[in-house]
């Protein structure tokens, strides 16, 4: 172990410009310059930056990320310019151009397939199954009534529990059993409400089994082992799609029906390999993840969730589908989403609220149909590369700029560079060379 790298006791408590030096003078070569890097993007605004430190603990900095727009998005009849926060060059002008396409040919359409959130109470009963069952018309009501101070608001806007089960797994593991509900949460995620009911299941779930006369057996102890949300939501589906006559669906005006064909082929090879499905899939979820960020959602959920919904029926398979009939192109995506607008960081944080306001202050249904249909512009672009130029034109074109920061080139330089290579691949050593070419010109 390096000797600078100590362990630290209460860290936490230190203040932020303490933790900051610590990390400096501890871990890395100038702590001068790291400190003066770091604070460089602390926010001027100090109650704002105040906001931000609170989101997490043991903050040093800000990490900055680029925040995009793709414009031109007609969904359901409506446009919207939509936000992107992400640091992959080529994905918001992916989305932009997919966006455009599509935009003479009848937009994008997007329809709520469902909306039901999933929670779960982990327990252990050693006693019989059967009077388990028996109960449990009974023990559900105990857990509407001991919850209903917790419900009240979210009845009140048209949520709340939905369905309770009771489910036996004790087939799989000695006295496992678990009651999975579900749950209407209106426009917020909902992950503060469901936890809360669910905790409150849980001891209403024991203090029923203490104080039932029917269970006063030895063996009928009844262990809460976890009550926690499912981020397992295949019921808070949405379906983003988009159809033409196979002629309109050209590039560059060229009809090209044997694009059509290979786009399609692209697609099914996405669901039968889960090599080219993960892939494929990650393509999604560059477009999705980024509007998932700029509302500040939880994309960890998102991505956890659509993996989890890509294998459901045992092969992990591409999210989106892809058929030509009857004459007509049709590309859709059926995605879990369970978003909000309301609640958690999404007005806290003040980007989000700006991104929810350019979204014309959608509800979690839109917002879930406009992320859903950027995955899907993203899918689309993605493929539309791959079966054509290929992808990497057009993504090197994008990273050029990081290259030239990179190689520190002037503005000058940079113009020369960008026609150079108008008609040329790029990569970093073409890049390199070019540059030390004109830079050994000018000596
Ligand atoms: C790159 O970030 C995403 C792609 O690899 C997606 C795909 O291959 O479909 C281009």
């Amino acid at each position: 172990m390096n000797k600078k790298h100590q362990l630290i006791k209460g860290f936490s408590k230190q203040s932020k410009a303490a933790k900051l030096e610590w990390v400096a003078n501890n871990y890395t070569p100038d702590a001068d310059a790291t400190v003066e890097d770091m604070k460089g993007f602390w926010h001027s605004d100090e109650k704002l930056q105040k906001i931000l430190d609170g989101f997490s603990e043991n903050t040093i900095s800000n990490y900055m990320m680029p925040y995009g727009i793709a414009p031109n998005f007609i969904i359901n009849d409506k446009v919207y310019a939509i936000p992107m926060v992400i640091e992959e060059s080529s994905v918001v002008a992916a989305a932009a151009s997919a966006a455009k396409y599509w935009s003479d040919k009848g937009g994008f359409k997007a329809e709520i397939l469902g909306t039901k959130k999933v929670g779960q109470v982990h327990f252990s009963w050693k006693g019989d199954s059967e009077k388990l069952f028996q109960h449990f018309d009974k023990i559900k009501e105990v857990l509407h009534h001991d919850t209903e101070p917790i419900t009240r608001n979210m009845r009140k806007r048209g949520g709340g529990i939905l369905e309770m089960e009771l489910l036996d797994f004790t087939d799989l593991e000695p006295n496992y059993y678990q009651i999975r509900a579900t749950f209407e949460t209106c426009d917020s995620m909902g992950a503060n409400f469901i936890n809360s009911v669910l905790e409150a299941f849980g001891q209403s779930l024991k203090i029923y089994v203490i104080e039932n006369d029917d269970f006063q057996e030895e063996e009928e102890e009844l262990t809460v082992i976890m009550a926690i949300l499912s981020n397992y939501t295949p019921e808070c589906v949405v379906r983003a799609s988009v159809e033409c006559p196979l002629e309109a669906f050209n590039i560059n005006g060229k009809d090209n029906s044997a694009f059509a064909k290979k786009f399609e082929k692209a697609v099914k090879i996405a669901r039968l390999d889960p090599y080219r499905a993960t892939t494929h899939n990650k393509g999604i979820f560059n477009g999705i993840d980024a509007v998932v960020l700029a509302t500040a959602n939880d994309f960890r959920a998102i991505e956890a969730c659509g993996h989890a919904y890509a294998a459901r029926d045992g092969q992990y398979r591409s999210l989106s589908q892809c058929e030509i009939k009857d004459g007509k192109f049709r590309f859709w995506l059926d995605i879990p989403l369970a978003v909000g607008t309301v609640g958690g960081l999404t007005s806290l944080h003040p980007l989000a609220k700006r991104t929810l306001e350019i979204l014309g202050n959608p509800s979690a249904e839109e917002l879930m149909q406009i992320i859903a249909v950027v995955g899907l512009a993203q899918n689309f672009a993605a493929l539309r590369s791959l079966v054509t130029t290929g992808i990497q034109k057009g993504h090197m074109k994008m990273h050029l700029q990081n290259i030239l920061n990179h190689l520190e080139a002037s503005e000058m330089e940079g113009e020369k560079v960008l026609k150079h290579f108008e008609d040329k691949t790029v990569s970093f050593t073409a890049v390199r060379e070019y540059l030390q070419t004109l830079r050994k010109e000018y000596v």
